[in-house]
């Protein structure tokens, strides 16, 4: 090969906890309705990690599948580059673990911190890795354990989010093959930084021997401003991204774009332009998964053929930070696994 290597795809995988909790489950604990959920967010029930069940755990078992479902059977792995909001530890990072269950080796091995658009900016890592010379294969992980920052009876967080882990394989290939990923575009806006936050724990509210648990240990979301912010700035970045690809808006086969709302995703193809019939929609089971909603969805595309080799595809996040990132890849011949 010469030239610079682009970021091919390999694999996809996902992994849900087994509980289901339907909204009827949440009406239960806090003043909500199947109704108001269903009509304002499109989610029909999200899935909840068991006690001990840690971001950790969901990433292995997401992993395991994208790399039995890797296209050309090969599973060796020189570099695991993890996005979560909920790492298993505040230190270490979570990919070490994560390399170590999976028997890879002493890969390099990291996170990434960029909440809801941490998946995307997870893989454009690992496509500047792969660009560099410096992995050939590498696992791009998201994985959430949101429960555990869920205020139990905050009505504006806990009806949305949800429990749950993606991967992709992805390896150095020619920029023309099938699966090959095109430039991404990332951006964040930090003086919006306190829409979507956990203060606790850290260094605006520092733990302190005897400190009792607080309301900054939980997620705070003002759900309104960040609505108001996601379907420019997500329709903006694909807009870049399609055209650093070459490619126009009608050339989009299917769009994947963070699971924060159904309305979102709609309001983004209006935007964009597209039909919303292009648009992957699977929040109804999982709810927002933060940085795993994307990985999970492209497995779950996949599984249910809603995308098929050829496809030109569009991904596109938006989340904490602010942040967002969209890119392009065309959709490879890949095994059911
Ligand atoms: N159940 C019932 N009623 C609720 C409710 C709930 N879970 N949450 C809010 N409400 C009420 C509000 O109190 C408000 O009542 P009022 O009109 O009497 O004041 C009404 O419903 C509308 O509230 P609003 O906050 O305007 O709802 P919304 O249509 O904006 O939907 C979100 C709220 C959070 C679902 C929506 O704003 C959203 O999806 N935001 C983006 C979230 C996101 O993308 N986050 C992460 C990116 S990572």
């Amino acid at each position: 090969m010469t030239g610079v290597p682009a970021m091919v795809l390999t694999g996809v995988g996902a992994h849900l906890p087994a509980q289901v909790v339907t909204n009827d489950d949440l009406s239960e604990v806090m003043d909500t309705s199947d109704e108001w959920i269903r009509t304002r967010t499109g989610i029909r029930e999200r899935r909840r990690a068991a006690p001990g069940e840690t971001s950790l755990h969901l990433a292995v078992e997401a992993s395991r599948e994208a790399l039995k479902a890797t296209a050309d059977g090969a599973t060796d792995v020189d570099a695991v580059v993890l996005a979560t909001m909920t790492p298993d530890r505040r230190c270490p990072a979570t990919a070490p673990d994560v390399a170590a269950a999976l028997g890879l080796g002493r890969v390099a091995a990291f996170d990434v911190a960029a909440i809801c658009s941490g998946f995307v900016y997870a893989a454009a890592t690992a496509q500047g890795l792969i660009a560099a010379g410096t992995a050939r294969r590498v696992l791009v992980i998201g994985t959430e354990v949101m429960s555990e920052v869920l205020y139990p009876t905050d009505r504006n967080t806990a009806v949305i989010f949800g429990d749950g882990a993606g991967a992709v394989g992805v390896r150095a290939g020619p920029p023309d093959e099938p699966g090959a990923f095109g430039p991404f575009d990332l951006g964040a806006d930090g003086e919006d930084s306190d829409l979507i936050r956990v203060d606790g724990g850290a260094g605006r509210a520092p733990l302190t021997p005897g400190r009792p648990v607080t309301r900054d240990d939980y997620l705070v979301m003002d759900g309104r401003a960040v609505y108001r912010r996601a379907i420019p700035t997500m329709a903006a970045s694909s807009r870049a991204a399609l055209a650093r690809r070459g490619w126009a808006v009608d050339d989009v086969d299917a769009v994947i774009g963070h699971q924060a709302n159904v309305r979102i995703l709609d309001g983004l193809c209006h935007e964009l332009g597209v039909d919303t019939a292009r648009s992957v929609v699977n929040i109804d089971a999982v709810g927002n998964t933060s940085a795993a909603s994307i990985p999970i969805a492209m497995a779950h595309a996949h599984e249910r053929g809603a995308v098929a080799a050829g496809d030109k595809v569009l991904l596109t996040a938006f989340g904490g930070g602010l942040t967002w990132g969209s890119t392009t890849l065309t959709w490879p011949d890949l095994p059911i696994a």
